[in-house]
């Protein structure tokens, strides 16, 4: 379903024109026009207006996301020398192919074909893990670090099925919602085991100063 695309003009006393468009997406500033990017296919201008534009738009956002962990899944798991760790990470890939399954069926269920928006928030933790990763710290600092950033992609994910779960509920989807709780329960349980890795991590292989 095409989004509404709405502009509106902006008060002549303000000296300048542009188009507004209202929704929680990437601000983009060209010349004396303003307007809401829709991703990353181009500067397509839209409204999200409703719940189920919002539902879609969030839908899209995670199953590019869930692509994009699920190679980074595999090179956590490479640059990892300590077997629990990079098993963690090896386990965590796997679920991250069902959660994509799940997404499929949920955009079946939605009555849409998958789609992927793309999300700057996940493409933007890969690359500053990627860019620690070229500055080749020692295999225990790597360790360490790949835990921390595998963490944050997981309070990401969370948080994105977090929300997206009360919106399938209120358009009536529990199948739907029933898929994305499962997601949400296994991001969860990859969040607790890094956590308690964390936490079990032998400090002293890294100098304190
Ligand atoms: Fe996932
Ligand atoms: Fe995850």
């Amino acid at each position: 379903m095409a989004p509404a695309v709405q502009t509106a003009e902006a008060p002549a006393c303000w000296g300048f024109s542009f188009e507004c468009t209202v929704a929680p997406l990437p601000l983009v500033l060209a010349g004396s026009r303003l307007f809401l990017s829709a991703g990353g296919d181009g500067g397509e201008t839209m409204t999200v207006e409703t719940i189920q534009e919002l539902f879609e738009h969030g839908l899209e956002d995670v199953y590019h996301a869930e692509h994009e962990l699920l190679e980074a899944l595999a090179d956590l798991e490479e640059n990892t020398e300590r077997e629990e760790i990079s098993s963690a990470f090896a386990e965590h890939r796997e679920e991250t192919e069902a959660h994509i399954d799940r997404l499929e069926e949920v955009f079946e269920i939605f009555g849409e074909p998958p789609e992927k928006e793309e999300c700057e928030g996940i493409k933007g933790l890969i690359r500053e893990y990627e860019e620690f990763v070229d500055e080749d710290p020692s295999q225990e600092v790597l360790d360490y670090h790949s835990m921390a950033a595998a963490e944050k992609t997981e309070h990401y994910e969370i948080a994105a099925y977090g929300n997206l779960i009360p919106l399938a509920d209120q358009l009536g989807m529990d199948e739907a919602a029933d898929l994305l709780e499962e997601n949400l329960r296994e991001e969860q349980e990859a969040l607790d085991e890094l956590t308690e890795l964390t936490e079990s991590f032998e400090m002293d292989a890294i100098p304190a100063e």
